[in-house]
């Protein structure tokens, strides 16, 4: 039976109103999103949207053949242009963009190069880690050992020599480098020579950071000694959501590559692709410029809200090398007397979004065009929506329409 006309309608008021809200109506502190360019969009609209290709070699009834699909003869190219880009932008001679996020990118590396058994060192979720190397999530699914690689909070610097002596003692297959909650580069030279130095693989997920990598600020983890270097496309990395993977290894590429297709996923989701290249396309261009103000705004912000009386962690390290400040939780409680959750639904309410477990991030904001010397207004609009609970909406609806368009594509 079709879908009642209504229920059509309902379904294209909640897709305009979110649009309304989210996309003109509020300022975006989410650390873990981004908005991405025009013609980007216009290609994740675009006819690839719904279609198939899967080049490959193959033999198929005595006949070779080299895709499973006719009718590519443009999305081959767009993925081999999408590739390059890639290799160029992250130093490495190999690139696949078809990893559909940060987490299938995040498999599609780690599967075909550790067996069963492997033991891998990754930095616990209590420390900043992502939940999905913690032991229930990717190790239990690819029957890995996981021990955690020491880091003393969430928002302190990894130490190499703690590290090192880690690796030594626990003799690991492989080093997973990479956080949710991520302020400071690693010393992954130190890092990558002990590790390489009983065969251990490092790997470097900087679905967080990657649009910071992009623009060369903030490390530049193949040169500096990863093997596989993998991560988010929406984060700071201001593309369509997905993943991608970059190495220098061909002997690890030749692995990896044709391990992905049926048994990480099957179609690769072409729209996506093409919005990818174009994104990367934009930060060859502008990625030093958009990085840049990205984390001289996270940095103002970090000293404005400290200022002003709101707590924020590593302010004796100048609170950020990413796009990311951290709320101190603890100071919250004992001087506001609130949590993190509340206090980022009174945001909420106010047309300031943020995640709830005091994460703050600025990429999406520089993109609409604020720069290091708005963050003091910012900061005071968190603070009066925040722990003084006023109403500050109209003020920020007011500020947010005096933005158009996005700066750095
Ligand atoms: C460090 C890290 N890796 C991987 C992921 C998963 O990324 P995605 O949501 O693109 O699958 C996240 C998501 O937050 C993350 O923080």
């Amino acid at each position: 039976m079709a879908a009642a006309p209504t229920e059509e309608a309902r379904l294209a008021r909640l897709v305009a109103a979110h649009e309304r809200w989210r996309g003109h109506g509020v300022f975006n502190l989410l650390a873990s999103e981004n908005a991405i360019s025009p013609r980007a969009r216009r290609y994740l609209g675009s006819d690839l949207a719904g279609r198939y290709t899967l080049p490959l070699s193959a033999e198929f009834e005595g006949e070779r053949i080299d895709n499973s699909y006719a009718g590519t003869r443009y999305t081959d190219e767009i993925e081999r242009l999408a590739n390059a880009a890639a290799a160029r932008l992250f130093h490495g001679r190999f690139a696949t963009t078809r990893p559909l996020s940060g987490h299938i990118a995040a498999l599609s590396a780690l599967a075909p190069l550790l067996p069963r058994g492997s033991k891998l060192l990754a930095i616990e979720p209590s420390a900043g880690g992502y939940d999905g190397y913690a032991s229930g999530f990717i190790p239990a699914l690819l029957g890995y050992q996981v021990r955690p690689l020491p880091l003393a909070s969430a928002s302190a610097r990894l130490d190499a020599d703690r590290a090192i002596e880690e690796i030594q003692r626990e003799r690991p297959a492989a080093v997973v480098l990479g956080q949710s909650f991520f302020l400071f580069p690693y010393p992954l030279r130190e890092i990558a020579e002990a590790a390489h130095a009983q065969d251990a693989l490092v790997f470097y997920d900087g679905s967080h950071v990657l649009g910071l990598i992009a623009g060369g600020r903030f490390q530049d983890p193949l040169r500096e000694g990863a093997d596989v270097l993998f991560g988010s496309t929406h984060k700071s990395f201001p593309g369509p959501q997905g993943g991608l993977l970059v190495t220098d290894r061909e002997d690890l590429f030749q692995q990896i590559d044709p391990a992905l297709v049926w048994r990480i996923f099957d179609n690769a989701h072409w729209h996506r692709i093409a919005a990818l290249g174009q994104t990367l396309l934009e930060l060859e261009r502008v990625g030093k410029e958009y990085a840049t103000t990205t984390v001289e705004n996270a940095q103002a912000l970090g000293r404005a809200l400290h200022g002003a009386g709101l707590s924020i962690l590593a302010a004796d390290d100048g609170f950020t090398e990413s796009h990311q400040i951290h709320l101190d939780r603890k100071a919250l409680k004992e001087r506001h007397a609130i949590a993190p959750g509340a206090l980022a639904r009174r945001w909420e309410r106010q047309r300031l979004i943020t995640d709830l477990v005091g994460r703050l991030g600025t990429a999406e904001v520089a993109r609409l065009g604020l720069i290091p010397s708005d963050m003091p207004r910012l900061a005071e609009l968190l603070i009066r929506a925040g722990p003084r609970h006023e109403r500050v909406g109209a003020e920020v609806l007011a500020w947010r329409r005096e933005f158009h368009g996005l700066r750095f594509q």
